[in-house]
């Protein structure tokens, strides 16, 4: 009992010596901002059309074909136009993706994709997603900064299959929390995301 005591308060004074999240710009020392989880997809590719050695690098271009995205906000198919234009380094060998490609939405919206972003030693890539959309219930993806994941899952003799997982950067938040009280501040910081939402300038909102 006394033990468990004991154990209990260093605990509460590991916390306690840690410094709270505040949100970035907030407090005094930096915070990792959050994640928030866009979606799960696979996109399925062609073999690549060529290899060419330019002024970046061997130059590649790679056929995407189709695929799907599921995530809790955004559902759909990777239309079959758009392709990998990714660059090998010769120094290194790494390879970096650089993609254009269209989404339609399972409610019907257009949204073009730009991914990039070099091979890890692990084999996967780590991607910088820029989305563009005129569709107003999705346009709140125009202003996110995203991440992926991308893992290779299948292929044969004329296609392969790429998994991407994506995210995209938010903020944590400690609303309605007392000052002082920093252990609980530690424990129930979450995450939320930012752009969710877009409000016109004509005042209309679209979630
Ligand atoms: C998405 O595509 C993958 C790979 O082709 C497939 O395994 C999966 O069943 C598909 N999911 C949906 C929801 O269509
Ligand atoms: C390769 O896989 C794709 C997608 O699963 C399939 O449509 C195609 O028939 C397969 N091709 C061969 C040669 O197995
Ligand atoms: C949008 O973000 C706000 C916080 O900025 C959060 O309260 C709300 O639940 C989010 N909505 C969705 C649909 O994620
Ligand atoms: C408000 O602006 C949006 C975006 O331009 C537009 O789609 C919508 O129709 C406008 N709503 C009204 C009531 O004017």
């Amino acid at each position: 009992m006394r033990f468990s005591v004991l154990t209990f308060l260093s605990f509460a004074a590991l916390g306690l010596a840690q410094s709270p999240p505040h949100g970035y710009g907030g407090g005094d020392e930096p915070v990792a901002p959050g994640l928030t989880f866009l979606y799960r997809s696979y996109a399925v590719c062609g073999n690549g059309l060529y290899n060419t050695e330019g002024p970046r690098g061997i130059r590649t271009a790679i056929p995407i074909l189709g695929g799907n995205v599921t995530g809790p906000r955004i559902k759909g198919q990777f239309r079959d136009l758009g392709a990998d234009w990714g660059v090998t380094d010769v120094q290194t060998g790494i390879f970096s993706a650089d993609t254009r490609y269209n989404l339609l939405t399972d409610d019907g919206a257009n949204i073009f994709l730009q991914t990039s972003g070099p091979a890890q030693p692990s084999g996967d890539l780590h991607l910088r997603i820029v989305f563009e959309t005129g569709d107003k219930k999705y346009y709140w993806l125009n202003n996110v900064i995203a991440v992926g994941v991308l893992h290779e899952v299948a292929s044969n003799a004329t296609t392969f299959t790429l998994r991407i997982d994506a995210w995209h950067v938010s903020r944590h938040e400690q609303a309605g929390l007392p000052d002082g009280a920093l252990l609980t501040r530690c424990l129930f910081a979450k995450m939320t995301s930012e752009w969710n939402s877009t409000t016109f300038i004509n005042g209309t909102t679209y979630a």
